[in-house]
Formats: C-alpha cells, sequence, structure tokens
C-alpha cells in the first residue's frame, strides 16, 4: 500500500514542482496533501479505501494546479488523474475508475454520490474550512462542514 502511494506522491511532486509561480505551489502542495490526510481520516471513519481515498485526495485538483485552469477542473482533473495512474501500471482498472469518478464528481458538492465520492467532496471542503476558518461558505458547503464535525464529536 505504501510503495503505491510513494509511487504516486512522487509523480505528483515532480508535477507540482514543474510549476512556475511560487505562491501557487505551495498553495498546491498545502491543499492537495490536505485533501488528501483528511481523505484518509473519513475513510477510516467511515469503512472505505483508504488508500484510494488518500489518492484521489491527491490528484483531485492536480489538473487544476498545473495547467492554471479551474474551468471545469472536475471533469479535465478526472483525465489527469486516470494518466497519472494509468502510466505507473500499478492498479487496476476498478481503482483508477473509482478515482476517476471521485474526482470527476468532486465539484458537485449539493449532491450525494456514492459514499467513496463523498469522502473527497467533504474532505475538499473541510481542508479549506481548517486552513481560513473565517471563511464564509455556500449553504451546501456549510452543511458538509457541519455533518463532518458530527460525525468526528467535534
Ligand atoms: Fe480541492
Amino acid at each position: 500500500m505504501m510503495t503505491r502511494i510513494n509511487k504516486v506522491r512522487e509523480k505528483v511532486n515532480s508535477l507540482l514542482l514543474s510549476m512556475s509561480d511560487e505562491e501557487e505551489r505551495r498553495a498546491a502542495y498545502i491543499h492537495l496533501y490536505g485533501v488528501s490526510q483528511i481523505s484518509a481520516m473519513i475513510a477510516m471513519k467511515r469503512s472505505e479505501n483508504i488508500e484510494l481515498a488518500i489518492l484521489s485526495g491527491m490528484l483531485h485538483d492536480l489538473y487544476a494546479y498545473i495547467m492554471m485552469d479551474r474551468i471545469d477542473h472536475a471533469h479535465k482533473g478526472a483525465i489527469t488523474a486516470g494518466k497519472v495512474l494509468r502510466e505507473l501500471n500499478l492498479f487496476t482498472e476498478t481503482e483508477i475508475k473509482s478515482i476517476e469518478d471521485a474526482v470527476y464528481n468532486h465539484s458537485d458538492k449539493n449532491r450525494i454520490d456514492t459514499p467513496f465520492d463523498e469522502i473527497l467532496k467533504d474532505a475538499d471542503i473541510f481542508q479549506h474550512y481548517l486552513c481560513n476558518s473565517f471563511n464564509t461558505f455556500s449553504k451546501f458547503k456549510q452543511m458538509r462542514i457541519n455533518k463532518v464535525k458530527k460525525e468526528f464529536s467535534l
């Protein structure tokens, strides 16, 4: 498990290192690693696949950061995530599909998708919340934050 995570991490790190904007690069590391770790915690709590949750967190905004493109970034990002995973030749198509779907659906925060997809959505918002607790969030995002806090008795 660690080997596969490390292999993906190496690839993600090398892509992030190619970012020319230092500020954006720092933001990318903080957010991708933060979401990845929070995804792991939520997956543990919900008895979902921890390894795949860690990877979906790490990959979910990779496209948006390296291409500096937020437009439809979840859908485009699913393609990038799948490409990174397939190139490594360490994952089954079923595993890749789970991660692609989670990345593809992660911007649809007002919709409930599969339990695995929901981990990434909650982790994404919760990382923003922890990083900047004075942010005001939309109704659906705030509902997710409250749900996670309750789930973890916070
Ligand atoms: Fe994100």
